[in-house]
């Protein structure tokens, strides 16, 4: 008997009882739960058997879960006869409150992006979407990794069959939205670039913390004279303002083909707030990747790299909300599990 298993009892007894429309309905409800031979009454039935400490505590519970049982049929009994006799005597009283219905709400996937896009749009980034089915120059090649290059492995590809381009070679579920990058150069020709690429990507993993589809943002931002100052203010704004003004960026040295230098972004920990705990260990958590755009990767999207800098970050949506959210899991944002998704 573990206290899931309860609790989804008194669920699933509450959205009956909300939905029910008479009390013929709530009587059948009364008796699947509360009943002689009823869920909840079997499992108080079974007490005397669970260990002292766990007795106390279940108990506990499921005397909790029957009142609240019995109040909800109380209060839709008040309802449904209130309803009635309004009906029946040809009045109604428009200052009773009225019945919620029940409201949807967008994904939450969703509504990160949505406000991520926000953010970034406040401070002059351009938001766009490139194709996820992409050629290797854009995903591979042209971000400064050749064919048979080892850092490839890091992305986990999946490949499109008998899909090839004689110029931009085979076709790839594009494995994240830096060959956005590319295209966003080809798109504009020349500087201004503020680039905001929020896409979903595709690699070959799954876990706790991977799926095999997921999204990333991506910041792109070349001109003149653009150099870490800039990426950093720009980490520090989004940070403060999706996390809270308390937090902090850190930049760690790291590597990718595609930016030189190349860091990987830490936030404050959102669990301990920097003091170091359990999750974090010293106090930071890492959010992705981000660099200086490489001047070969300027030259294949046809910008001068002697005239013109830029900055690139690239993130995973899900596992930014996730941190703000404190969920623990990535399989549960796409699980459709309406108990969980309820809850934001
Ligand atoms: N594309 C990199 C990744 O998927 C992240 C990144 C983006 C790094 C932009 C540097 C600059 O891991």
């Amino acid at each position: 008997m573990d206290t899931n298993r309860i609790q989804n009892l008194k669920n699933q007894a509450i959205s009956s009882i909300l939905e029910s429309k008479s009390e013929n309905e709530l009587e059948q409800i009364r008796i699947e739960y509360l009943g002689r031979n009823g869920e909840i009454t079997k499992l108080l039935s079974l007490l005397p058997s669970l260990k002292p400490e766990k007795r106390k505590e279940r108990g506990i519970l499921l005397n909790e879960t029957k009142k609240t049982i019995e109040e909800a049929i109380k209060n839709q009994s008040s309802i449904i006869n209130h309803q009635s006799s309004t009906i029946d005597s040809g009045w109604f009283d428009i200052t009773m409150p009225g019945i919620k219905p029940i409201k949807g709400h967008l994904h939450l996937v969703t509504q990160a992006i949505k406000e991520i896009t926000f953010l970034f749009e406040k401070i002059g980034f351009n938001r766009v979407a490139y194709p996820e089915v992409e050629w290797d120059w854009y995903a591979f090649e042209g971000l400064n990794m050749p064919k048979n290059h080892p850092a490839r492995d890091e992305w986990e590809t999946f490949f499109v069959q008998d899909l090839f381009h004689p110029k931009y070679g085979a076709a790839v579920l594009t494995p994240h939205t830096s060959s956005g990058q590319l295209r966003e150069m080809e798109r504009l020709g020349q500087p201004p670039i503020r680039m905001l690429n929020i896409a979903k990507c595709y690699r070959r993993q799954i876990d706790a913390s991977h799926i095999p589809m997921f999204y990333q943002f991506e910041g792109l931002v070349i001109d003149q004279e653009i150099n870490i100052t800039h990426l950093k203010g720009t980490l520090d704004y989004f940070v403060k303002q999706y996390f809270g003004p308390k937090k902090e960026t850190r930049i760690r040295p790291f590597h990718f083909q595609f930016t030189e230098p190349s860091f990987e972004v830490d936030v404050t920990c959102v669990v301990c707030g920097g003091k170091g705990c359990k999750v974090c260990k010293q106090g930071w958590m890492e959010l992705g990747g981000a660099g200086m755009v490489h001047p070969h990767v300027l030259k294949n999207g046809g910008i001068d790299p002697l005239k013109y800098t830029g900055f690139a970050f690239g993130w995973g949506v899900e596992r930014t909300m996730m941190m703000k959210d404190k969920i623990d899991d990535i399989r549960l944002l796409f699980g459709s599990d309406l108990r969980f998704l309820q809850q934001f």
